[in-house]
């Protein structure tokens, strides 16, 4: 099987189109880059909103240079993408001069766990569409966002494998890696985080309702075990899609500047940040997130 390559010229010749916009591709297999484009902070035209999410369905992942938006109005430009979807845990409070906004400082020794592969609240069927992220405060070296497609990785499969994970259902929680339990410090706030988050069980593959691609919904974070099988055979499986999805073919790397916005598919694309900067460098990201 190959990748829906048809896709990735339709999406961008459609942005091109507007408001000025130029986009190119990251890679054949994720992403796309939007230059020239400036937010006016008030609203963004019908055409540019449908040629954006038709982006973001196709591509996965579209990025866009520093001066598209400001810290103020990043997340009035995400709301034409789709309703927000407030969560924000006890380690990321809002943004002082954006309450929209969630704030993601990622101290090298902090709590946060978002230097694992996941997808923001893919543990549960309701996981947001979109999210967005905006580069505050960004190291001089290193501190980049990886990305990837897990649709190009489940077509990449072997097509009777493929098949084969199609049949299975997974058991996922916030706390499959100690989510609640280690940050909800507080034995009340982890016991009402629980009720409020239970165990789910969901497809291991499902079907984007948009693009019609299969992909990949399980990640190193969320993923408790593949339901009636052994452990082993569970944890082999899960196995072979972590490395593939770690993979350089579906995946790609996001280097920030301040000013930067990332927006992508949160149902499709997991990602993870590189704590591979200094101690005492400031990263400070703001993120949003999206129904469709
Ligand atoms: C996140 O996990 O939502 C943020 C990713 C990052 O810090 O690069």
């Amino acid at each position: 099987m190959t990748p829906a390559e048809p896709a990735l010229h339709l999406a961008a010749d459609n942005v091109a189109a507007l408001d000025g916009a130029s986009v190119s591709p990251i890679k054949a297999s994720i992403g796309s880059r939007i230059s020239g484009y400036r937010f006016d902070g008030e609203t963004v035209s019908d055409d540019f909103r449908s040629a954006m999410r038709d982006l973001l369905h196709t591509r996965g992942l579209v990025v866009f240079e520093p001066g598209t938006v400001t810290a103020e109005n990043f997340t009035k430009f995400a709301a034409f993408l789709g309703e927000f979807f407030h969560y924000a845990g006890p380690h990321t409070p809002r943004a002082p001069e954006n309450p929209d906004a969630t704030v993601i400082s990622a101290g090298k020794d902090s709590h946060l766990r978002n230097h694992v592969w996941h997808a923001d609240g893919g543990f549960r069927e309701d996981a947001p569409a979109f999210t967005a992220l905006f580069g505050k405060a960004t190291p001089k070296d290193g501190g980049d966002t990886m990305y990837s497609n897990t649709a190009h990785v489940y077509e990449s499969l072997d097509p009777l494998f493929a098949r084969y994970l199609d049949s299975l259902q997974v058991i996922q929680s916030p706390d499959a890696t100690g989510h609640i339990t280690d940050r909800y410090l507080d034995p009340e706030e982890a016991a009402q985080a629980r009720l409020r988050m239970p165990p789910f069980e969901l497809p291991l593959v499902r079907t984007h309702p948009v693009s019609g691609r299969k992909w990949i919904a399980v990640n190193e974070s969320y993923v408790c075990y593949i339901k009636g099988v052994s452990r082993v055979h569970s944890q082999n499986i899960l196995g072979i899609l972590f490395d593939a999805i770690k993979g350089p073919e579906s995946s790609c790397r996001f280097e920030w500047t301040e000013g930067t916005m990332a927006v992508w598919d949160n149902r499709v694309v997991q990602h993870r940040a590189v704590k591979d900067y200094a101690g005492d460098a400031e990263r400070l990201l703001y993120r949003c997130t999206m129904t469709a």
